[in-house]
């Protein structure tokens, strides 16, 4: 059967894959926030995961204002990248892995989660930057992936409460998969950021610990949250945590944190890292 192996979770701002292709790693800038990568390429050598359900927010590379569905699920054979106006490379596409896909539509849609899904689907910066800073000058890294896409891009935004069990019922998809596969869960987003209006470049550290540390010890306890409570605390985009929430409530066994970093400011956001291990 499929097993959970991990959740990783990071945040995915475009500057970062400039810097990546730019090869800015030693510079005093970006040191610190890459070496908060370390310990999770040694956690990935030990484990090599065969596949990655990547949980991420499209930002209108594949769908737009007009067209946006709240969760969508991808069941291509590959996941292609495209210019998206910020000077990203348009790599090679991600595998895709359609059994599995099909199995996790499935399962959600008979738990009752109204997914759209996708035969066809593009990845933005959201998932191509984590794919990078994780498996390093490995474009397409080796894995199969499932991208879970969450808006966070538009008002109505689903809930914490709702993402939260959307990542249990993706947990249990994952788990009746009758394959031997180590499944890792990727989320992606946030941690607190706004990239607009008169609060741009807001960030709050004290909450960001805060979710940080319920994620590992009580991630029930971030449900409690409104997406309007979410925008006041951690800025309009920092309701991308809700991505972290859903890859870590996925999680079925007993957890463990491997390694979690924090680190102020990459471009106008809160860098945050956390990897969090299946001991069961
Ligand atoms: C930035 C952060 C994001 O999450 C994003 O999607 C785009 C830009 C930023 O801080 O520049
Ligand atoms: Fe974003």
């Amino acid at each position: 059967m499929a097993k959970i192996v991990g959740a990783l979770t990071t945040s995915h701002i475009p500057a970062i894959g400039n810097a990546i292709s730019k090869g800015l790693h030693e510079e005093d800038y970006w040191k610190p926030f890459f070496q908060g990568f370390e310990q999770v390429h040694a956690w990935l050598d030990r484990v090599q995961p065969d596949v990655a359900v990547m949980v991420f927010n499209d930002h209108g590379l594949n769908f737009f204002l007009d067209n946006l569905p709240t969760f969508a699920v991808g069941a291509a054979t590959e996941y292609r990248t495209e210019d998206e106006g910020w000077g990203l490379p348009v790599l090679p596409p991600y595998h895709g892995y359609p059994e599995f896909s099909w199995h996790i539509i499935e399962s959600l849609v008979e738990e009752e989660f109204d997914i759209a899904t996708c035969q066809e689907m593009a990845v933005d910066h959201a998932f191509i930057n984590p794919m990078r800073l994780f498996w390093p000058g490995k474009n397409p890294p080796p894995i199969r992936t499932v991208p879970v896409h969450v808006n966070t891009v538009q008002h109505p935004m689903p809930k914490p409460s709702r993402c939260y069990q959307l990542g249990k019922a993706l947990g249990r998809a994952i788990d009746s998969f009758p394959e031997d596969l180590k499944v890792l869960v990727i989320g992606t987003g946030g941690l607190s950021h706004q990239l607009d209006g008169t609060r741009a470049g807001f960030i709050n550290k004290e909450f960001d610990l805060m979710c940080l540390e319920k994620l590992i010890s009580d991630p029930e306890a971030l449900t409690h949250y409104s997406i309007d409570e979410l925008v006041e605390l951690a800025g309009t985009q920092g309701t991308e945590v809700i991505m972290w929430l859903i890859a870590r409530a996925a999680m079925t066994g007993r957890v463990s944190k491997v390694h979690s970093h924090y680190h102020i400011p990459i471009s106008n956001t809160a860098a945050g890292v956390l990897l969090l291990e299946n001991v069961a």
